[in-house]
């Protein structure tokens, strides 16, 4: 079985973030969510994986992981021009993947108790294709499910204005070859992606099994930035505290990690947190939730409840930081420069809360 990661798209949900980096690379709990998946698929036994990347971001991505090693698994990258869709992305891989069977993992998607149990009953059971379920409280915004009383899919809608059940299609699917002529076989949908929502119909509508897996524990599908903060407190929830560093005169409460080379002084952090490899802070609270990136530096500054990637500075802010998602190498501070005035240089499509 071979596994299949989709980290193209064009994420113009976390711009400005995307501008610049891949959004399958942004940290929850200082981890890249693309590595989540990377891992998952690995725990489930399967080891050949191929990542889809878009043009721009396929550099970053394959520096960022490289040929897979560390993870216990065999990377190959495979560039997709423009994103035309989940189904789109499938026919690109149809060369790496051949008559192989294979799990299909959407890049920005986090699931609590991975995918092995998905991989072990697809194993097992005689069936075309399996699909993830979750039951959500707004099914209007996903791909639906509608089972019939035996629990068999009978139907699958893309974001249906009333939903027949509330049954999400979570990104994880399971394949076999009949995908690539189901995905040959349909329209690029109205917003002009070939949608795998659309390829599955195709499998149902021909007489292929489609089998469906409600998921235990939690789902997160990490495509805007609250989705983000979200993941990071419900992934930071479940670390237990490990305290490295040099810590001085501070205060480290509850479930705290702090890796290798942080230096902590005068200050207060309050778990469930993780700062990051050298990061300094001096007089700074961090506060639950929160993860500060590697080489990060707080001084004279409150933040809670936000994710802050590497390298970057927080200086002399008097207001609490709450619920941010802040880039790399950002540097926000204080300037003694006349007139007393707010200055910023900030990116294109960025948001910037003054109280
Ligand atoms: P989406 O989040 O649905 O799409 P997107 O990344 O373009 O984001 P946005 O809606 O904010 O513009 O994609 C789900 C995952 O699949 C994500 O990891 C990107 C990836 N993907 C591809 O690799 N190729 C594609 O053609 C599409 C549409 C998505």
């Amino acid at each position: 079985m071979k596994g299949l990661i989709l980290s193209g798209g064009k994420g113009t949900r976390m711009r400005p973030l995307t501008y610049t980096s891949a959004k399958q690379l942004i940290p929850v709990a200082n981890k890249p969510v693309l590595v989540y998946g990377i891992e998952a698929i690995v725990a489930a036994g399967i080891s050949e994986i191929a990542i889809i990347v878009s043009p721009e971001t396929g550099g970053e991505i394959r520096q960022a992981i490289g040929d897979g090693s560390r993870y216990g698994a065999k990377v190959t990258y495979i560039e997709q021009d423009a994103p035309r869709g989940l189904a789109h992305a499938v026919l690109t891989a149809e060369p790496f993947l051949g008559k192989s069977p294979f799990v299909m993992y959407l890049g920005d998607n986090l699931l609590q108790h991975g995918i092995t149990p998905l991989v072990e009953e697809y194993r097992s059971i005689d069936c075309n294709s399996e699909i993830l379920l979750t039951k959500v409280p707004n099914p209007s915004q996903f791909g639906v499910a509608e089972l019939n009383g035996a629990g068999k899919v009978m139907k699958l809608t893309e974001k249906p204005a009333e939903p027949k059940s509330d049954l999400a299609l979570v990104g994880v699917y399971m394949f076999d070859e009949r995908i690539f002529e189901a995905a040959k076989a349909i329209k690029p949908s109205r917003r002009g992606e070939l949608e795998i929502t659309d390829a599955i119909q195709w499998l149902l509508d021909n007489g292929y099994t489609v089998h469906p897996h409600i998921v235990k524990g939690w789902w997160k599908d990490t495509g805007k930035i609250e989705d983000m903060l979200e993941a990071n407190r419900t992934v930071l929830d479940t670390f237990d505290r490990d305290v490295r560093g040099t810590i001085t005169g501070s205060q480290i409460e509850g479930k705290v990690i702090i890796e290798e080379g942080a230096e902590i002084t005068d200050s207060v952090v309050r778990g469930p947190t993780i700062i990051g490899r050298g990061a300094k802070m001096n007089h700074a609270y961090v506060g639950p939730y929160t993860s500060i990136g590697n080489g990060c530096a707080l001084e004279f500054c409150e933040i809670e409840n936000s994710i802050v990637l590497e390298n970057s500075t927080i200086a002399h802010v008097t207001g609490r930081i709450e619920a941010s998602l802040i880039g790399k190498n950002v540097k926000i501070g204080r300037t003694h420069r006349k007139p007393a005035a707010y200055r910023f240089m900030v990116g294109d499509n960025s948001e910037v809360g003054i109280t």
